[in-house]
């Protein structure tokens, strides 16, 4: 049977107070319509259907999705209203699931159940019950308030003080069979509180027409939790990071403090890994076996094999390119590593090193305030303190090849392209701009002169 998806994106989200639409601002690193969209993916619609309104060029131009259209809403008059604008684009028959794009941490398994409920046949409506349900538009049941047969939903504006006593509340999540639904927002008014056109006046059209109307309950507050302000942003963004955190946990990770990680993105965790307070997970991060990346880390898309160490304020960002980690090496602390740093067994990378496009093969150490850019450095070098490889010349980039057991001297410059010969050895501060032999020692910086009876010149006395 064909599924249609709706998601009302049209609102202002005026207490955001800002320039931002809405749906656009980020949970977990992804925009809430981005959520909405991904939890929706699961169910296999034939079309999606995002309303549009407020800031709908920035909307538009975000999302690219086969099946996924859009359509305006200007202006914006009420949720029915909303609805209406998606009716040319939903098919004839078959169920209509409609969402909020404000909602953004529901779950796929609610929706799938919630489409069952409807079946093509029933109005489902998602419902919770809340402590506090001001605010919300309450569900409306003949006789038993919790198994009565449902009669309408009335929103929190035009409720009576009896029926704002109701706890079961509207989501604003609702399966509809289609053709039914399209008859039923024809017929919407605007004769309420708000002079709005309520969607939520399908149910009482539903009601009439003898069509059942079912409630599915969702599993947790959390999932249906709309987005109205920053401090709801906030609150919903530890939730959902606890989330992430417990289940980190229930895998085995060691958390210092499951209230003090971040990921926005997928961070994938072998066994026995540990991490410190304060780290941020962004993009795809992979940590094999026995990893410990300690305190106050930034870590986005690389990979990082068994056994390694991360110190403390550590900066990785692999990019699109991403990088690489391997088994047992030690980075930080104050490292930075960037796109296309491979780093293979053993190697260590210290304070104030930065590693960019470059390949260091096993055991090589670049331990202090160092650049490798462009850099194929081998097995076992020792990177100097203070060195760096010249490798941009203003318009191009070029290579520094560096060969096994080398050893570089602090504070040298490798003008590339350039060669160091397997064994060579450079010299303390020395600015190499030709290849060096293996085996050797190259030395470029100018003779020590010592003068004899040199005076230093001194101030004349008065
Ligand atoms: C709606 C429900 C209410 C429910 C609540 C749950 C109606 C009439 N009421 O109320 O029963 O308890 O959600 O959160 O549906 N939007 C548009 N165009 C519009 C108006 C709204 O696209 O003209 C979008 C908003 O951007 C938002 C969603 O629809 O994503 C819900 O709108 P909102 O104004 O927040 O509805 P509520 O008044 O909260
Ligand atoms: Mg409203």
């Amino acid at each position: 049977m064909a599924l249609d998806i709706v998601i009302m994106a049209a609102g202002k989200g005026t207490r955001m107070k800002s320039a931002r639409p809405k749906v656009l601002h980020r949970l977990a690193g992804r925009s809430l319509l981005q959520h909405v969209l991904q939890a929706a993916s699961g169910l296999n619609a034939q079309r999606t259907v995002v309303i549009t309104g407020h800031g709908a060029d920035q909307v538009e131009a975000a999302f690219q999705a086969p099946n996924l259209v859009f359509a305006r809403q200007e202006p914006q008059l009420g949720t029915g209203h909303a609805v209406q604008q998606a009716v040319p684009q939903l098919h004839d028959e078959g169920t209509t699931l409609i969402l909020n794009g404000d909602v953004p941490l529901i779950e796929p398994e609610t929706l799938r159940k919630l489409v069952q409920a409807c079946d093509g046949k029933s109005l489902a409506l998602l419902t919770v019950v809340l402590p506090d349900p001001s605010g919300y538009g309450r569900v409306i049941r003949s006789g038993d308030p919790v198994g009565g047969t449902i009669e309408g939903i009335v929103e929190h504006k035009d409720a009576s003080p009896q029926q704002r006593r109701i706890q079961e509340i509207y989501t604003g999540v609702m399966a509809a069979p289609t053709a039914q639904l399209k008859r039923w927002l024809a017929a919407l008014k605007n004769d309420n509180a708000q002079r709005e056109y309520y969607l939520t006046d399908v149910v009482a059209m539903a009601v009439a027409d003898h069509v059942h109307v079912v409630a599915s309950h969702a599993t947790s507050e959390t999932e249906v939790l709309g987005i109205n302000s920053p401090a709801q942003l906030a609150d919903l963004e530890r939730r959902y990071q606890r989330r992430l955190a417990d289940a980190l946990m229930e895998a085995g990770v060691r958390l210092a403090d499951p209230a003090r990680i971040d990921i926005r993105g997928e961070l994938t965790c072998g066994q026995d890994v540990e991490i410190d307070v304060g780290c941020v997970f962004e993009g795809r991060v992979t940590l094999g076996n026995n990893v410990r990346i300690a305190s106050h880390c930034v870590i986005r898309n690389v990979s990082i094999a068994d056994d390694a160490v991360i110190h403390s304020f550590t900066h990785i960002d692999g990019e699109a390119q991403g990088a690489s980690v391997g088994k047992g090496s030690l980075v930080g602390p104050f490292a930075r590593l960037r796109p296309g740093a491979e780093l293979g067994e053993e190697v260590h990378i210290g304070n104030f090193v930065e590693v960019k496009n470059s390949t260091l093969a096993k055991g090589a150490k670049a331990n202090h305030l160092a650049y490798l850019g462009d850099a194929t450095v081998g097995e076992r070098v020792n990177y100097g303190a203070g060195s760096i490889t010249a490798n941009y010349d203003g318009a191009n980039k070029h290579r520094t090849v560096i060969g096994a057991d080398v050893h570089i001297g602090s504070n040298s410059v490798l003008v590339a392209p350039i060669t160091v010969g397997e064994g060579a050895t450079i010299g303390a501060g020395s600015t190499v701009s030709k290849s060096a032999p293996a085996g050797q020692l190259t030395v470029v910086r100018a003779k020590a002169v010592s003068l004899a009876g040199w005076k230093r010149p001194v101030k004349a006395k008065k």
